[in-house]
This record gives structure tokens, C-alpha cells and sequence, in this order.
């Protein structure tokens, strides 16, 4: 197959991409595909231009941003939807339910799946309440990714620290902000393949055993980003052990949310579990993070399954789908 991977330049004319372009690039090639990137930061006409080009025959969709625009993810797979280019990952229906924390957790909730309960205070003051909440509370970005505008002052512990923390998301995320319980516990993520039939791989923990005294067991930015920092040195991803019901678990409540949100051919859904032994779903992550040495891959890793397979799988399952959407025209 003709393989272009679509990935998110820093800036307009960089030379230089993230190394999982450079992984992704080699496990394609190792099952003789014919690869070739195109890297874009802002430019509309670029990416067409890129694409009518290398007329691929399936793109291997790294983008998750679009120029200064962190929401642009929909807008870019409408384009590729637009211009009839099959590509990896979900469509611009997926990524609007995806990347709106609050429309997620009233998709589980149909399907009786545990979330934190919620209020969202948007930017034009209106309040929408999901549920009666108990302090602590956490506040973060009702849509961004990253961390973006998470720290450890995002644990709040009365109204007045609430109420600063939403407009403090308000004013330097410009986003609305999405204000959910604190869930005590353990952290786990669960990665997903596949479509008709998802499989689960062992769950990872993140473990929050190194932070400092005192600081709260979030992975915010610093965690996750500042390399320098207590909250980085002091948190690692690891191999879960836990025992077997626990595991089949946290397996049943990601493969469980992994479709109520239709994620497509991949993902990664973040849960903690409570000392009373209740599953909540932080996060779906659809099309999560493939750096070969990131949570998901190593997680595929654990189920026996290596980078290159991965990789040529999450390409396989995107061709069969458009396959067999064309089969069902006919
Ligand atoms: N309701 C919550 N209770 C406990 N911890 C939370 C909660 N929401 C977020 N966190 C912590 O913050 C981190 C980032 O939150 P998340 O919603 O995954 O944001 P992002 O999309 O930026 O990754 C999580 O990995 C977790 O450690
Ligand atoms: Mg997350």
C-alpha cells in the first residue's frame, strides 16, 4: 500500500518531527508499504495540495492539532473524509464526542458505565450540572489534551478555590471549564484495538509512589511534560499487577467505553479504580499517543504483540473498514 503518515509540524516549514513519525515510518516499511510523510502546521492548502500529490492509499493520521488550533483534529479528518482519503482513526463525528469531556460521560452513562460526576461552567456563565458533587473537586479544560491547564491547583477543596480555578481555565485556555468529583485511587490505562471484535491489552498503572509529600496524585502538565520536575521524576508508567478479576475488569469497562464512544480501530481509556474496588473512566482517548515506548504500545507489547505488528494492525484495520464500507455499496 501507498502509506502517507499526516503528522502536526511545531511550526510552519519545520524539518524536524516527532520521533513517532520516524517509528510509524519504520514498522510501515517493514511490511513493505511505500511510506511518505507529510508534515503540516496551519496551512489548508498545503495539506490538499500534499495529499492530491502522494495520492495514498490509506494515511496514517499522527494529527491531533492544526496550527494554533487544538480543537482542529475534526476539521482535518472532515478534509480527508472530503477529499475521499482513507486514513487511520476516528472521523470528525468521533473526535467532536471524543474531545467534549462532558459529552463523553452522557455517552457512558447510557451505557451504565462510571464516571465522575460533573458540572460544566462555561465561558458565558451558564451552568450545566450533571449530578450533586461532594468535595474535593478537580477542574480542567472541558476539551483540551496534554494536560493543558491542569496542575496541582486543580484539586480544589472548597467553592472560592473552585470558583478561581474555572476562570483561571476560563482566561488562559479559553475553553469552558469542566469541573468533575476527585476520584481517590489507583490510575490505570487500558489500551484497545480493533472494531467488531476490540481487544484489551494489560492494563498499565501510573505510579505516583515518588511524588513529595503532599503534592496530590494527578498526572498534571509538570508530570507529564517537565522533565525537571518532582512531579516527572516522581511518577512512572508501569506494568499493572493486579490481580486477575481486577484486570478482567478494568479490561470489560474499556472495551465497554471504548464503544459507547465509537472509537475507531484504537485507543486508550484511563480509569481509576477506588479502594472500594469501583472502576471510574477518567478519559477515552481516542487515536492515543504511538510512541514505541508510550503507554499503549507498551502495553500491546505486554500482550505479545511488538511495535511493527501493532502498527501494521492499527493500518490493516482502518484498510478493512473502507473495504468493507465499499463492498456494502456495491
Ligand atoms: N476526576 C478526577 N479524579 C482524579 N484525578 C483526575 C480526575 N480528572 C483528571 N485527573 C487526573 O488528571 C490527569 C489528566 O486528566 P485528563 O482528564 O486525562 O486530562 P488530559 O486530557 O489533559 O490528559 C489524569 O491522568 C488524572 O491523574
Ligand atoms: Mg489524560
Amino acid at each position: 500500500m501507498k502509506i502517507t503518515i499526516l503528522n502536526y509540524l511545531e511550526h510552519e516549514g519545520d524539518k524536524k518531527h516527532d520521533t513517532v513519525v520516524d517509528q510509524v515510518a519504520r514498522a510501515l516499511k517493514q511490511s513493505k508499504h511505500k511510506v511518505s510523510v507529510l508534515g503540516v502546521h496551519g496551512n489548508v492548502n498545503q495539506l490538499r495540495t500534499g495529499l492530491l500529490r502522494r495520492k495514498p492509499d490509506l494515511v496514517f493520521n499522527l494529527m491531533e492539532t492544526f496550527g494554533s488550533n487544538q480543537l482542529g483534529a475534526v476539521g482535518v479528518v472532515g478534509l480527508l473524509d472530503l477529499l475521499s482519503v482513507p486514513y487511520t482513526g476516528g472521523g470528525p463525528g468521533e473526535f467532536y464526542i471524543q474531545e467534549d469531556k462532558g459529552l463523553t460521560k452522557k455517552l457512558l452513562s447510557f451505557d451504565g458505565i462510571k464516571y465522575p460526576e460533573f458540572a460544566i461552567f462555561s465561558q458565558d456563565a451558564e451552568l450545566e450540572t450533571g449530578g450533586h458533587l461532594h468535595m474535593p473537586l478537580f477542574v480542567k479544560p472541558l476539551r483540551m489534551d496534554a494536560s493543558i491547564g491542569i496542575s496541582g491547583k486543580s484539586l480544589v477543596h472548597s467553592t472560592k478555590e473552585m470558583i478561581e480555578r474555572v476562570t483561571h481555565i476560563h482566561k488562559t485556555v479559553n475553553d469552558a471549564a469542566l469541573v468533575e468529583e476527585y476520584i481517590e485511587g489507583r490510575e490505570f490505562y487500558v489500551g484497545v484495538l480493533g472494531n467488531q471484535e476490540p481487544q484489551a491489552f494489560p492494563a498499565i498503572e501510573m505510579d505516583f509512589s515518588g511524588m513529595p509529600e503532599g503534592m496530590a496524585h494527578v498526572l498534571d502538565s509538570k508530570a507529564k511534560w517537565d522533565e525537571k520536575s518532582a512531579e516527572y521524576k516522581g511518577t512512572k508508567a508501569i506494568l499493572a499487577d493486579i490481580p486477575d478479576e481486577v484486570r478482567a475488569r478494568l479490561q470489560k469497562v474499556a472495551v465497554d467505553a471504548y464503544r459507547a464512544l465509537r472509537v475507531r480501530d484504537y485507543g486508550r481509556i484511563d480509569m481509576r479504580l477506588t479502594p472500594t474496588g469501583e472502576v471510574y473512566v477518567i478519559e477515552v482517548n481516542a487515536s492515543c499517543y504511538l510512541e514505541q515506548t508510550g503507554e499503549f504500545s507498551t502495553s500491546a507489547e505486554a500482550a505479545g504483540m511488538d511495535y511493527p505488528t501493532l502498527i501494521n494492525r492499527i493500518a490493516e484495520l482502518a484498510f478493512e473498514r473502507y473495504k468493507s464500507r465499499k463492498a456494502a455499496k456495491a
